[in-house]
């Protein structure tokens, strides 16, 4: 079945809700660091580059990953901070204005944990810290293990931030665990090495997500939406795997939807591809599969002229974005994010959802270079 325009934008232009947030439409815009923020302060560009988005219609906006209060969650001084009086007074500027261009946003609280190296900005005195002080591959910890108190801090950072993006009028929260960061180096054997209750089989190795999780859902609203994003794939590890199985993926998922996430967001970098033999569903499929709350999928959409010949092509060789519309209509997932076809073109939701695909542009990795 090939897809026509007009059934594309009828599908994607439907509202949904997460919690509490009703989102005009099925168009997210993927989290994007930018490191355009000097001093982790969100200026504003900042602000005018998200509200052209919400303003060209995308439904839900994921900002780039934002730090918490935490001196090792970082490892720049031009990535959105999300604590501090200036950070967040320029985060509720970013809010305002995402909000009367008539969209909505949620910041992506992010701890890099491992990925930081001794010296590194914005707080070079801080250590590099993980479940085992290992990095992704290394079989040597380089790094510092963290303790009890050092768990609790960090899960502490978490709800601090999320309850002042409740404060500063933000949608929701998207607690960053995936792609090798401090949060999924617990969930993935190959970083976690911890005997204590924090590491062993997956349910143990979820317990800190969990926690984190736990934490953000007291401290904020219960109708506030804490989206939580993983992946199988790592930075420097994109073979890697949390889960080989759908109950491997079961055992992480149940106890943090039981947490209280409300949405998960599924990280893959190609949406056609099925997740596990045997089915066709992809990671947000299975995700929504097996805990009923809605999904969000990403990866390539919109990349390599794929969506536009797809969506209007007769007799288009390339299945994937139709595919990804039935998906979409039997309701396997709930919403599409899209990452690097918005960078380049800050009208791209307007165009799919006026059936303008005739006018969509290539993906140039030249738009990665400004934040226009
Ligand atoms: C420049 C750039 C920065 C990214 N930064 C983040 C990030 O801060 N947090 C995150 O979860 N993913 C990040 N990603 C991954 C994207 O959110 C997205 O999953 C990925 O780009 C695949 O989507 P796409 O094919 O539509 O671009 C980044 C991707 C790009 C291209």
């Amino acid at each position: 079945m090939t897809a026509s325009p007009s059934r594309a934008a009828e599908i994607l232009a439907r509202p949904t809700t997460i919690n509490g947030l009703t989102v005009p439409n099925r168009i997210v815009m993927a989290p994007m660091t930018r490191m355009f923020s000097p001093g982790g302060i969100p200026g504003a560009d900042v602000a005018s580059y998200y509200s052209r988005r919400a303003a060209a219609g995308v439904g839900l906006i994921v900002t780039e990953g934002t730090y918490v209060g935490h001196d090792s969650a970082g490892n720049s001084g031009r990535v959105p901070r999300f604590h501090g009086e200036e950070q967040l007074a320029g985060w509720a500027k970013v809010a305002e204005d995402v909000h009367a261009a008539g969209g909505t946003i949620v910041p992506q609280l992010w701890h890099i944990g491992m990925v930081r190296e001794e010296g590194q900005n914005p707080f070079p005195e801080a250590p590099a810290v993980g479940p085992s002080g290992l990095r992704i591959g290394a079989t040597e910890a380089t790094g510092t293990a963290m303790t009890q108190r050092d768990l609790d801090d960090v899960i502490g950072a978490f709800a601090e931030a999320a309850a002042a993006a409740e404060r500063i009028g933000m949608d929701g929260v998207e607690i960053h665990g995936a792609h090798g960061y401090l949060v999924d180096q617990f969930l993935w054997a190959g970083t976690n090495r911890r005997t204590d209750a924090y590491g062993g089989d997956a349910v143990a190795r979820t317990k800190f997500a969990a926690e984190i999780v736990a934490a953000v859902r007291e401290t904020v609203s219960a109708d506030f939406p804490v989206i939580f994003r993983y992946s199988q794939w790592k930075q420097e590890a994109y073979d890697a795997r949390l889960a080989e199985t759908p109950e491997e993926l079961e055992a992480i998922l149940t106890p943090l939807a039981a947490a209280g996430v409300d949405a998960f967001h599924a990280s893959t970098r190609r949406y056609w591809l099925p997740e596990f033999d045997g089915a066709d569903l992809n990671l947000a499929g299975w995700t929504k599969k097996l805990t009923g709350k809605p999904t969000i999928t990403v990866g390539s959409v919109g990349l390599d002229g794929d969506f536009l010949n797809a969506f209007v092509g007769e007799g288009s060789p390339l299945k994937g974005l139709d595919d990804l519309l039935d998906r979409l209509e039997r309701d396997e997932f709930d919403m599409v994010a899209v990452g690097r076809a918005l960078l380049q073109d800050p009208e791209w939701a307007a165009k799919v959802l006026a059936g303008r695909l005739d006018e969509l542009k290539p993906y140039d990795a030249a738009a990665l270079q400004s934040l226009s």
